[in-house]
């Protein structure tokens, strides 16, 4: 298939690339480097130093023989992006290509609004270029499983039936959410809701939980193939932060009690997961939408396997509970429903002591470049300032 992926510089969408190269899809991978440019602003770069996209493409070709091609190119620009689609006519576009740190959209004005308008317009743009230029094409779009927050009753599969006076009606199962970068997928998931429904255009909404990870089969060819990995406190996600932190020998970075669950998933299953969604589409006129975790876990249950594990390596780790710098609930019910990529055949990764040690032992390769001043919050909701 022709495959367009949006976003394919990130810890998600390089991967993804080689990947479906790898399988004998013609990819296109597109980014304008916006999270490289960010993190530099902020001060948090990657724990491995990532060549570019075009580098990284030819390191993987002359590795594998695969071929992946390269745009950068901006997707809140609808004109190169409709052009794009004309030109390529992709048979699936994978869409990752957003801000997606929830505390970068918590620091000023300028950070939520560039959160906002990034994301909304990048997904506006990709459904406006598939239904003028390529309408058979399946969209699957990255969401979030913060996009349900923690209701105090089972998170179903993006949908609810209401019962309400003798009547019934299925609605989006009801969304309320942490942070302003979590808001901006909801609203999202609006946005294709109302072109599915109205225009007929086939959308898949994959509700991702947080993913952990550095190796995938391709990545392991070459250390310049690895993903992007952050571990700092703006764009790294917990269990990669937990990693380095065992690592570096800074206590683990539990925010308040530490009874706040996730659903978790590898790197690996992130692929397969969106692989099985385009392989089986949506239909035509359908948002379906799948909870894309395999496992949840509290933070606390989380910061001890790392403890458990790194300390049986020899690394001395301890644990801290700070006070937490986000608002959210930090000890409530979570019961998120999961079924449906394991109906299509997703089988998962599931998180094991042996999985834990041989990230550290990648991560120990590259100790030397933890910097210590990224570990703890910089950035606090309350004030919605920068600290
Ligand atoms: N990593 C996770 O744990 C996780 C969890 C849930 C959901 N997600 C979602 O998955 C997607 C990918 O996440 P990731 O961790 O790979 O993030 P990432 O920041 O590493 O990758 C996103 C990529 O998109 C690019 N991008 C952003 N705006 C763009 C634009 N306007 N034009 C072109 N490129 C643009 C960025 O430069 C970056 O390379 C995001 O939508 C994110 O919200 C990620």
């Amino acid at each position: 298939m022709r495959i367009l992926i949006l976003g394919a510089d990130g810890y998600l969408g390089w991967p993804t690339a080689m990947y479906f190269a790898a399988n004998g899809h013609e990819v296109l991978a597109v980014d304008n480097y916006l999270r490289r440019r960010l993190a530099r602003e902020t001060m948090s770069e990657a724990l491995l130093e990532a060549p570019n996209l075009q580098r990284r493409a030819e390191i993987f070709q002359s590795l594998s023989g695969h071929h992946v091609d390269v745009e950068i190119l901006d997707c809140t620009d609808y004109r190169r992006l409709s052009q794009l689609f004309e030109q390529f006519k992709p048979e699936a576009a994978i869409h990752y290509a957003e801000q997606p740190a929830a505390p970068y959209g918590m620091l000023k004005w300028s950070e939520a609004s560039l959160t906002l308008n990034n994301n909304l317009n990048a997904t506006l743009n990709l459904i406006w270029a598939v239904m003028e230029h390529a309408p058979e094409c399946r969209i699957v779009k990255l969401g979030t499983m913060g996009e349900y927050g923690t209701p105090n009753i089972d998170i179903e599969e993006g949908w609810l039936e209401v019962e309400h006076k003798g009547r019934k009606q299925k609605f989006l199962y009801p969304r309320q959410t942490g942070s302003l970068y979590h808001t901006t997928k909801i609203l999202d998931t609006d946005l294709l809701w109302f072109y599915v429904r109205t225009f007929g255009i086939a959308v898949t909404d994959l509700m991702q939980g947080p993913v952990y990870g550095i190796t995938t089969p391709e990545a392991d060819l070459d250390d310049a193939l690895l993903p992007n990995f952050h571990y700092d406190d703006i764009f790294g996600t917990v269990l990669n932060r937990f990693l380095v932190q065992a690592v570096a020998g800074i206590p683990l970075t539990v925010y308040g009690k530490g009874e706040q669950s996730r659903g978790f998933l590898d790197i690996r299953d992130t692929i397969r997961c969106v692989e099985l969604s385009v392989l089986s589409p949506a239909e035509p006129g359908q948002l379906r939408i799948m909870n894309q975790f395999t496992e949840t876990f509290s933070m606390n249950k989380l910061a001890n396997r790392v403890q458990r594990v790194g300390n049986g390596m020899g690394l001395n780790v301890s644990i801290d509970h700070i006070d937490n710098p986000r608002k959210e609930p930090e000890d409530h019910y979570y019961n998120p429903a999961h079924t449906a990529l394991l109906d299509l055949g997703l089988d998962p990764h599931y998180l094991t002591d042996e999985g834990v040690a041989t990230m550290l032992e990648k991560v120990l390769e590259y100790r030397d470049r933890i910097d210590r001043t990224r570990i703890l919050p910089r950035v606090r909701w309350k004030q919605g300032l920068s600290s």
